[in-house]
């Protein structure tokens, strides 16, 4: 029996957009037929057991079929929010030590905090990608840079601990965690901004050690089916609560780009034909 690909979902800063990438990438590997585990570290907020469970109740009243996790909704999770804070690791072993045998992948994700369970997690990854806005109060977290050149000066907090995750676990495997940095919410409207950052980062990704991923778009429709516990991965023509636009076509293509960045699956799920006219990013290119 092969064991599971860890995937950690990881960024100290926070909003920068773990939850939704880790949500939309497990609905992906499900619908590419994988057995896909998540857990939520994020023992406050907990958004991946929350859409999950969100899923689960349309599901049932809507009579829609769609792919669900091997973890019964918020369980691992549940389990590791009722423990004592001195179980906590040895739950989190547990946890990841049974989805291990069973699944193909699993999926975690982590609070923007430097958090035992978070690190012990990057430890664990196979694969840590880091969703980052498109923003050097953002970047400021992964680098420093100097605030009169905007030159990189040196790799700063969370790369730090990714640095040192890295190290933990090429201990004891010998094998090197792939590190995807990717630019999340990005608009069309910050050209000047956006260089600038790109070139901090290709610097940084040299310095450190990390690939840089294809970014995600801001849109709407990365939002807005958490209410039903469903993504862009899941529509089709029988599961379609919102009207399907061009921007759910891009998103789509979005998505596929990620997934074959990691070197998982681009079976995003089934087709889609936009209906609607409206395109969010149409909207955002008129108001540059
Ligand atoms: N590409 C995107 N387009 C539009 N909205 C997005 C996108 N990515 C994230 N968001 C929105 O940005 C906000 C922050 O995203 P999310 O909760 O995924 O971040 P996070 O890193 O998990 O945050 P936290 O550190 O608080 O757990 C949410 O309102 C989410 O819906
Ligand atoms: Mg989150």
């Amino acid at each position: 029996m092969s064991e599971a690909r860890v995937i950690v979902v990881g960024n100290e800063k926070g909003g920068a957009g773990k939850s939704t990438i880790a949500i939309h990438m497990a609905t992906a590997l499900m619908h590419a037929g994988a057995r896909v585990a998540v857990v939520d570290l994020d023992l406050r907020q907990q958004s991946l057991n929350r859409f999950f469970d969100n899923r689960r109740k349309w599901l049932e009243s809507s009579g829609a079929v769609l792919p669900t996790p091997l973890t019964p909704s918020g369980e691992a999770g549940e389990i590791l929010v009722r423990a004592a804070a001195e179980d906590q690791a040895v739950r989190f072993e547990d946890v990841m030590g049974q989805a291990l045998g069973i699944a193909d992948f699993i999926l975690v994700d982590t609070p923007g905090a430097d958090t035992a369970l978070s690190r012990k997690a990057h430890q664990s990854a196979d694969v840590i990608i880091t969703p980052l806005n498109d923003s050097f109060v953002d970047f400021d977290m992964l680098g420093q840079v100097d605030p009169v050149t905007l030159e990189l000066k040196k790799p700063s907090l969370y790369s730090e601990s990714v640095w040192e995750a890295r190290k933990v676990r090429a201990a004891v495997t010998r094998r090197m965690t792939d590190w995807l940095v990717l630019r999340n919410r990005l608009a069309t409207t910050e050209a000047r901004n956006r260089k600038r950052l790109e070139e901090r980062i290709a610097a940084l990704s040299r310095r450190v050690g990390f690939r840089i991923g294809p970014g995600l778009r801001d849109r709407v429709i990365y939002r807005e089916l958490f209410p039903f516990g469903l993504t862009i991965a899941d529509l089709s023509p029988g599961v379609r609560p919102v009207p399907v636009s061009l921007s759910h076509v891009a998103a789509r293509q979005e998505l596929r780009a990620l997934m074959t960045a990691v070197g998982l699956s681009e079976d995003t799920g089934e087709e889609i034909v936009a209906t609607d006219g409206d395109s969010d990013v149409e909207e955002l290119d008129k108001a540059s």
